[in-house]
């Protein structure tokens, strides 16, 4: 059993990235919503009895902030040069010395690895192996460290750049995975030389070490899928795809109707009540629930908001960060909401902005209603109250507050609270000319024959 053993996960992410031609870290590059580097350390066995170390690279201040933010019980540490990933693994030489049951490596650039896939990978170990390295089937190997077989055993990982050609046709590579047992692994680790093509302490021959000392050594093999490096944008593109279609795949066994599903993008993090809908072209960005009975109509894009009960959305509704729906609020097409509560049965249904606003329930916001938030200077707060009516095409200027029952004529532009079940109305008078529209197209038309039909 593995439950009972403890373990240290140490995820390397000190490489420079230099592939993705970007001045953000590699490893802090999204897929579904989050980054690389989140997707590892979620998947890395929690709790007591685990725990969990990253190597940084030395100006790489925000990777280890991120992985602070995202796994609060990991220690970062620096390696101070890039040597090699046996190199990086040292430098988290304290936490290897503290000698936990298992030692499991794995890479900050390879996303989509489960949990389930590293506690099986760790499985071996309670058998008495000294080292299970995770490999898989590649459809083109080119790049990869491939894994020299004897029988079911491991006997060695050759790079890429020091594989003759006979071992450059063999498939089976080394997916960057790897478990230790954690006793044995600061002895194998040290070993470790760097005469090689490149010069660099290659943590893949450890395999060979440890068959040196008599030990066994395995490979568990996975799905070239779940193992997936990103080097490259276009590889952090099919690493996209592949989570999406695990995420769409996961929405609908839990039993969300997507009508389209390979054209709704989900977030990692992306929370389904029971009968939600999805209709085709919806992308959820990061931190959304969607509760029971929702529809979210095409062209909606939503981000870090919560969706109420039987709440409808779009077609072409903007949900920006802090948004909060009500039970059966209405949000309708091309309107935006941020940092905005709508309590229940709240309408927005037509070409409005909701920012900094808090709307009572059952209140009904005209087509066309801006919250004037923002004063050049800094954001002000909206405040509706309940079963408040808002006439078209009012303009709300914060801070403001608007009574329960109040009523707004359209076209008014609000500067002063109004209170509870009180009118607003703000223009100018209408007048009116008698004859006023003939006398103006005698006016236009004076001197010109009278064009045809
Ligand atoms: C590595 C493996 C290769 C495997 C492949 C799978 C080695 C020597 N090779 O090759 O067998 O098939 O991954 O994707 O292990 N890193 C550091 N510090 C370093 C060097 C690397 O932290 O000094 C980190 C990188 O940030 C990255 C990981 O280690 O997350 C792997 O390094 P990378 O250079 O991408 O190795 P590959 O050449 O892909
Ligand atoms: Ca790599």
């Amino acid at each position: 059993m593995t439950a009972a053993r403890s373990s240290l996960t140490v995820v390397l992410a000190a490489g420079e990235g230099t592939r993705m031609r970007s001045s953000l870290p590699k490893v802090l590059h999204p897929v579904a919503g989050q980054s690389l580097l989140a997707h590892v350390l979620q998947a890395a066995p929690k709790g007591s009895g685990a725990s969990l170390a990253v190597v940084v690279g030395p100006d790489h201040r925000a990777v280890a902030d991120e992985a602070q933010r995202v796994r609060p019980d990991s220690t970062a540490f620096i390696q101070r040069e890039r040597l090699g990933t046996a190199h990086a693994v040292l430098a988290a030489r304290d936490a290897l010395a503290r000698g936990a049951d298992d030692l499991l490596v794995a890479f900050g650039d390879t996303p989509l690895i489960s949990a389930e896939t590293l506690a099986r990978l760790r499985a071996p170990l309670g058998q008495g192996a000294a080292l299970a390295v995770l490999g898989f089937r590649a459809a083109d190997p080119t790049g990869y460290g491939r894994l020299l077989v004897e029988g079911n055993r491991l006997a060695a990982i050759r790079e890429q750049a020091d594989a003759t050609a006979a071992e450059r046709k063999i498939t089976l590579c080394n997916a960057g995975v790897m478990a230790f047992d954690g006793r044995k692994a600061l002895g194998i680790i040290e070993k470790i030389g760097h005469a090689n093509s490149k010069g660099e302490y290659y943590l893949t021959d450890a395999v060979a070490i440890v068959r040196e000392l008599g030990w066994e050594a395995v490979v568990i093999e996975t799905s070239e899928d779940e193992v997936r490096g990103i080097n490259t944008k276009a590889q952090l593109a099919e690493a996209e795809a592949v989570m999406q279609a695990r995420l769409r795949k996961a929405a609908l066994d839990a039993g969300v109707t997507l009508i389209a599903p390979e054209t709704v993008f989900l977030a990692a993090d992306t929370t389904f009540g029971q009968d939600v809908t999805i209709e085709p072209f919806v992308v959820i960005g990061p931190g959304v629930t969607i509760a029971d009975g929702a529809v979210i109509h095409s062209f909606s894009h939503i981000v870090q908001s919560s969706i109420g009960k039987k709440a409808s959305v779009g077609p072409y509704a903007r949900i920006r960060p802090g948004t909060s729906l009500g039970e059966g609020a209405k949000i309708g097409n091309f309107v935006e909401t941020k940092a905005a509560t709508l309590e229940a049965g709240v309408k927005v249904n037509h070409l409005s902005y909701i920012g900094d606003t808090h709307i009572g329930a059952k209140s009904n916001i005209g087509a066309g209603t801006i919250t004037c938030n923002y004063d050049g200077f800094g954001k002000h707060k909206t405040i509706i109250g309940e079963g408040a009516f808002v006439g078209t095409n009012s303009s709300l200027v914060a801070p403001l507050k608007i009574g329960n029952g109040a009523y707004i004529g359209s076209g008014s532009v609000i500067t002063r609270d109004v209170p509870d079940d009180a009118m607003a109305v703000e223009r100018s008078p209408q007048s009116i000319r008698e004859g006023g529209a003939v006398r103006y197209r005698e006016l236009k038309t004076r001197g010109k024959k009278p064009r045809n039909g």
